[in-house]
């Protein structure tokens, strides 16, 4: 830290005190998957179930961080590397008040994966894969990227010219198979997992 800098962290009201606040503890779900792989759409319908169940929580999403906080950045490993980085300190900003975070990125490698990890902290960090293939993803091509990344008009395009490296050691309990669970069915069994973490 340069030495002109004097954080105020130690005079601030601190994370339990507004978990009190809140009655709710913070923590940060990662939904990461190729892109149309249903991340969003997961996403969406938790935000709204914890809200049902009188949990606050913020969803970050891909497309709609880099229309604004992150316009400045592409696709590149470089890109992608600082995307991430900048979403995980904002997450951390959340959860340091006590709010419930849903992030959605495609968070290609695993050391994105890591790094965000890292940032957040691994006690109020959890993943989630959304696994679906990209033949999949293709078939569905909600955003048309995919019939134009074929067409080759979109460059670094996940999963064709741009890597996804598929997760080992998962833990069966936080990977979703959009292509063989409903999305009630999916949500559900998410909401089962994640209420016991968030709540004091
Ligand atoms: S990440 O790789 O840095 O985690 P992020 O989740 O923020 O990606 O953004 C992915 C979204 O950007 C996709 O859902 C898609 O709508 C859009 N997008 C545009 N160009 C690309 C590309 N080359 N590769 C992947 N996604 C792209």
């Amino acid at each position: 830290m340069p030495d002109n800098i004097h954080t105020e962290f130690h005079r601030m009201m601190d994370r339990e005190a507004k978990q009190r606040q809140l009655l709710q503890c913070g923590h940060v779900f990662w939904l990461y998957g190729l892109s149309g792989s249903g991340k969003s759409t997961l996403a969406v319908a938790l935000e709204r179930a914890l809200a049902d169940a009188g949990i606050f929580s913020k969803l970050l999403d891909g497309d709609n961080i880099r229309s604004r906080l992150n316009q400045d950045l592409g696709f590149t490993d470089t890109d992608r590397r600082e995307n991430i980085r900048r979403i995980a300190e904002v997450a951390r900003l959340f959860i340091e008040s006590g709010v419930v975070v849903f992030a959605s990125f495609i968070t290609p490698n695993q050391s994105l994966r890591a790094q965000a990890m890292e940032i957040v902290g691994s006690n109020d960090f959890t993943p989630i894969y959304v696994k679906a293939s990209y033949e999949t993803c293709a078939k569905r091509d909600v955003k048309g990227l995919y019939a134009k990344a074929k067409a080759g008009s979109v460059k670094n395009f996940t999963g064709k010219d741009s890597g996804f490296e598929v997760p080992h050691d998962l833990d069966p309990d936080w990977v979703i198979d959009t292509d063989a669970l409903s999305e009630v069915d999916a949500v559900n069994q998410l909401i089962q997992r994640i209420l016991p973490l968030v709540r004091i």
